[in-house]
């Protein structure tokens, strides 16, 4: 698709062969680019049963010879929850599984634009800085398609992750500080050493990458869009992609509406709720960030202006959560529907539960962005325990009855 790069706080329209990441008059904070296309073509068809994200190419800056990871990223699976749904006084409730992905992450639709944009431009090495995800995402289909990985992230991150990067082969540099300094940091070295970077908001492209996680659905929902649409917010970028998604079909005239698109955001790191709050978007109102859902913990929003610009143009807007509210709805979404999110992954429903009288009647898709298995060691203190036995009949009949199971 043709396509060109216009700065989201000035303005200016570039040359994706002249810039590659963000506005050089506004510089890396403000200055992220937005991907802009000359025309959707009229496709009617997608193939995404085989090809996963690639069903939209239509719909990203690649060309027709584009580099595939030979992984199946997107096509995950959309659940409708009707009993759910009546329990939340909701008209319908739809459930997106990206912790489905091949890295268990929604950040693979990301890396895999990010993939294909590397190889294009001639790569071989490939960076990020991350809270976890993007990371893992990034080694693992790196790993698929014989690039090098080279990715910074803060040597809080769970052990899950930390050891995805190390099996898929990835040179891991921890640092001794924050998700934001380990940001930085990746930065200046990156731009050293002449790698592509794969950081979130710098990069343009991954928000095309994450945008066919709404389009997705919407082809799952039969173009039906949904009232509302909810996800967890750290820099803002998946956010931001939920609403271009849907934005994008709308242009090409797939769909007749765009949901309200609500972020849901940890109390301890809500940054970019409390920006569009602030109704002034371009002076972001920085925070040192903490909460247990490690991919959301994030205190210096990279894709602040865009994330409240286009929540904002949907009618939308930025909530927060405890993190003992998450917990309850990592449990809360376990046991109602089989889908084990990681903290950030169910944030979203937490969100949802939070604001739930405001949505009465509406039909909300939340995206459960990160699997559960991905920090095992955080959802502990929120669920009961085992029951140790002797190997006797007798001794398992007692804890049973005990357990109140029979
Ligand atoms: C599981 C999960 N959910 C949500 C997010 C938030 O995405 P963003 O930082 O683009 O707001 C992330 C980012 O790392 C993530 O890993
Ligand atoms: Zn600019």
């Amino acid at each position: 698709m043709n396509y060109k790069l216009k700065c989201v706080h000035c303005g200016k329209i570039y040359d994706p062969k002249k810039v590659k990441y963000t506005c050089p008059v506004c510089g890396s904070r403000l200055g992220t680019l937005e991907v802009i296309y000359d025309e959707f073509p009229q496709v009617k068809k997608f193939d995404v049963g085989h090809k996963g994200i690639w069903a939209f190419a239509d719909f990203l800056p690649v060309k027709a010879d584009h580099f595939e990871v030979p992984l199946l990223v997107g096509n995950t699976p959309l659940y409708e929850k009707k009993d759910l749904a009546r329990q939340l006084g909701l008209k319908n409730f739809y459930i997106k599984d990206d912790g489905r992905n091949p890295t268990a992450s929604y950040k693979d639709r990301a890396s895999a634009m990010a993939i294909a944009k590397a190889k294009e431009l001639g790569f071989d090495t490939i960076y990020c800085a991350s809270t976890g995800n993007a990371a893992s995402s990034l080694s693992g289909l790196a790993a698929a398609s014989g690039m090098k990985s080279v990715i910074f992230v803060p040597k809080s991150a769970p052990v899950a992750k930390i050891t995805q990067l190390l099996v898929y082969g990835a040179t891991v540099i921890a640092v001794d500080g924050s998700y934001d300094e380990a940001f930085d940091l990746s930065l200046e070295v990156g731009e050293k050493f002449g790698w592509y970077c794969r950081n979130s908001a710098v990069n343009p492209y991954l928000l095309e990458g994450k945008k066919t996680g709404a389009m997705e659905a919407a082809y799952q929902l039969r173009w039906n869009i949904p009232d509302v649409a909810m996800v967890s917010v750290g820099d803002g970028t998946v956010v931001s992609s939920i609403y271009k998604g849907f934005k994008d079909l709308k242009i090409a005239g797939l769909t007749n509406k765009i949901p309200i698109v609500i972020g849901v955001q940890a109390e301890g790191a809500n940054a970019l709720m409390r920006t569009f709050n602030s109704g002034i978007f371009d002076k972001p109102q920085d925070m040192n960030a903490f909460s247990m859902a490690d991919s959301i913990a994030v205190g210096k929003p990279r894709d602040v202006l865009k994330a409240c610009k286009y929540v904002k143009e949907s009618g939308g807007k930025f909530v927060s959560v405890s993190d003992a509210e998450i917990g309850e709805a990592i449990v809360e979404l376990a046991r109602k529907t089989g889908v084990f999110a990681e903290p950030a992954g169910a944030t979203a429903y937490a969100g949802l539960k939070k604001i739930k009288n405001e949505l009465k009647n509406k039909s909300v898709l939340i995206f459960v962005t990160g699997n559960g298995l991905k920090d095992v060691k955080t959802v502990k203190s929120f669920v009961g325990h085992v029951h140790v036995v002797k190997p006797e009949f007798d001794a398992a009949r007692e804890v049973l009855k005990d357990a109140g199971a029979i």
